[in-house]
C-alpha cells in the first residue's frame, strides 16, 4: 500500500476488501476489533485523497439479501472510528452502490452492502465468480486487499477481483503475515500452543503442522472431549466428534514419539444443561475429574486444576500461539478457563499470539487489554491455514 500511496491515489476509486465480519447481537456490535483493525488502511487512503469503497462479508447469508446480515451497523461503527461520515450503499454492485460511489468526493469513504448477498461471491464455479468480480471491478480503479480474516476463501472479492485491477496489500494483512511468519520460521522456545474451540475437525491441519514445530500442545474447549474419549474416558453428553477419534489417537501417538507434550484437561466443569447465554442465569456447574464425567452431563469449561496446570505450562514459554476458547466463555460460570489462559499469556515474557475470531473476541469481551498481548490476529480459519503452510487465495492474488 505504501507504493500505491507514493504513486498517488488522489481522485482514484480504491476498493478495500475488508473483513468486517463482527459478532452482532441484533444490530449491536459486541466486538469491533476487526473494524478497528482495518481502519488505519481506510484512513490513510482517505487522507491521501482516494475515494474509498469498503466491502466485506458478514456471516453466511445464502447468496441473497438478508437484513439480519446487513453491514449497516459495521458501516456506522467505521464512521465513528474514523470520525468521518461514511456513506452506505444498500446493495453491493447495484443502483445504490453505483450512485453511492459516483457521489464520493476525494477523501470520502463508502461501505457497500454484504458481498455475500450475491451468489457470485462464494460460487464454486469460476465463471460465476468471475462475472461478479467483473461487476465489482466496475466500481473501482484500484484494489487493496486487507480482509485478512477472509484470505483463505477463494471468493470473488478475495481472489478474482485483484486479478482485474492494480492491487496492493493493506497494513493489516502486512502485519498479520509478518507475525505469523515469526511462528513458522524462527520460533523462540519453548513454543507452547493452546488449542480450544468446538471442533477437532477444524484443527486437524494445524495440529498436523504443530506436531512438527511445537514443544507443548495444551487442549481445552469442546475439542478436548474427543481427545478424552480417544483416551478411553467417558465424556457424558459433551461435544464429541466420534469420527475424529482415530485422528486424535494418531496425534497422541505422534506427539509421544516426537517428544511433544500433549496436555489434556485434568478436571472440567459440567452440567446437565447448556447455560442460557442471553439471561446469563446462574448455571451451578459441578466440578469433576476429566475421567469421571457423569453420563448425563456435558463438559463446558476446564476446571481449576487444569487452569493451574496450563498456567504452569505457559509460564516459561518463549512463544505462545493460542486459538480457541477453553469453554463457554460467554457465560460467567464457564469463563474461568479462558480467563486463566488469557492471564497466563499476559504473565508470560514470551511472544504471545492470539489467533482466531472467537479467542480474539473472547479476550476483549472478558475485559483484557488487547494491547498487552504480542499480537491478536483478526483471522480465525485464515491464521490456522497460514500456519498449516497452505497457499491462501487472497494472499496469492496479491503477491504478483
Ligand atoms: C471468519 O470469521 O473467520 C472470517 O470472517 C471468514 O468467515 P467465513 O468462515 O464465514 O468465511
Amino acid at each position: 500500500i505504501d507504493e500505491l500511496l507514493a504513486e498517488g491515489v488522489t481522485g482514484k476509486r480504491v476498493f478495500v476488501r475488508a473483513d468486517l465480519n463482527v459478532p452482532l447481537e441484533g444490530t449491536t456490535i459486541t466486538d469491533d476489533g476487526r473494524i478497528r483493525a482495518v481502519a488505519p488502511t481506510v484512513a490513510k487512503l482517505a487522507e491521501a485523497g482516494a475515494r474509498v469503497i469498503v466491502a466485506s462479508h458478514l456471516g453466511r447469508p445464502k447468496g441473497a439479501p438478508d437484513p439480519a446480515f446487513s453491514l449497516a451497523p459495521a458501516a456506522a461503527r467505521l464512521g465513528e472510528i474514523l470520525g468521518a461520515d461514511v456513506a452506505f450503499a444498500t446493495d453491493t454492485v447495484g443502483e445504490s452502490a453505483k450512485a453511492t460511489v459516483a457521489a464520493l468526493t476525494d477523501g470520502q469513504v463508502a461501505v457497500v452492502e454484504n458481498l455475500r448477498f450475491n451468489a457470485g461471491e462464494t460460487a464454486k464455479d469460476d465463471a460465476e465468480r468471475g462475472a461478479f468480480a467483473d461487476q465489482l471491478a466496475e466500481l473501482a480503479d484500484v484494489y487493496v486487499g486487507d480482509g485478512f480474516g477472509a484470505v483463505h476463501r477463494k471468493h470473488a472479492s478475495v481472489f478474482d477481483l485483484p486479478a482485474r485491477l492494480p492491487h496492493a496489500a493493506g497494513y493489516l494483512i502486512a502485519t498479520e503475515v509478518g507475525v505469523l511468519k515469526k511462528l513458522t520460521d524462527d520460533v523462540r522456545r519453548p513454543y507452547v500452543v493452546v488449542l480450544g474451540g468446538a471442533k477437532v475437525s477444524d484443527k486437524l491441519g494445524v495440529i498436523d503442522h504443530l506436531l512438527e514445530k511445537a514443544d507443548r500442545i495444551l487442549v481445552g474447549g469442546g475439542m478436548a472431549y474427543t481427545f478424552l474419549k480417544a483416551k478411553g474416558h467417558e465424556v457424558g453428553i459433551s461435544l464429541l466428534q466420534e469420527d475424529q477419534i482415530p485422528a486424535c489417537l494418531d496425534y497422541l501417538a505422534r506427539a509421544e514419539k516426537r517428544g511433544v507434550e500433549f496436555v489434556l484437561p485434568l478436571d472440567v466443569m459440567v452440567s446437565a444443561e447448556f447455560p442460557d447465554l442471553k439471561t446469563k442465569a446462574p448455571a451451578n456447574p459441578e466440578l469433576v475429574a476429566s475421567d469421571a464425567i457423569p453420563a448425563d452431563k456435558e463438559g463446558l469449561d476446564i476446571g481449576p486444576k487444569t487452569r493451574e496446570l496450563y498456567a504452569a505450562k505457559l509460564a516459561d514459554a518463549g512463544t505462545v500461539f493460542w486459538n480457541g476458547p477453553m469453554g463457554v466463555f460467554e457465560h460467567p460460570d464457564y469463563a474461568n478457563g479462558t480467563k486463566a489462559v488469557a492471564q497466563a499469556l499476559l504473565d508470560s515474557d514470551g511472544f504471545t499470539v492470539v489467533g482466531g475470531g472467537d479467542s480474539a473476541a473472547s479476550v476483549r469481551i472478558l475485559g483484557f487489554d488487547e494491547n498487552a498481548f504480542g499480537h491478536i490476529s483478526t483471522g480465525g480459519g485464515a491464521s490456522l491455514e497460514y500456519l498449516e503452510g497452505k497457499t491462501l487465495p487472497g494472499l496469492a492474488a496479491l503477491e504478483d
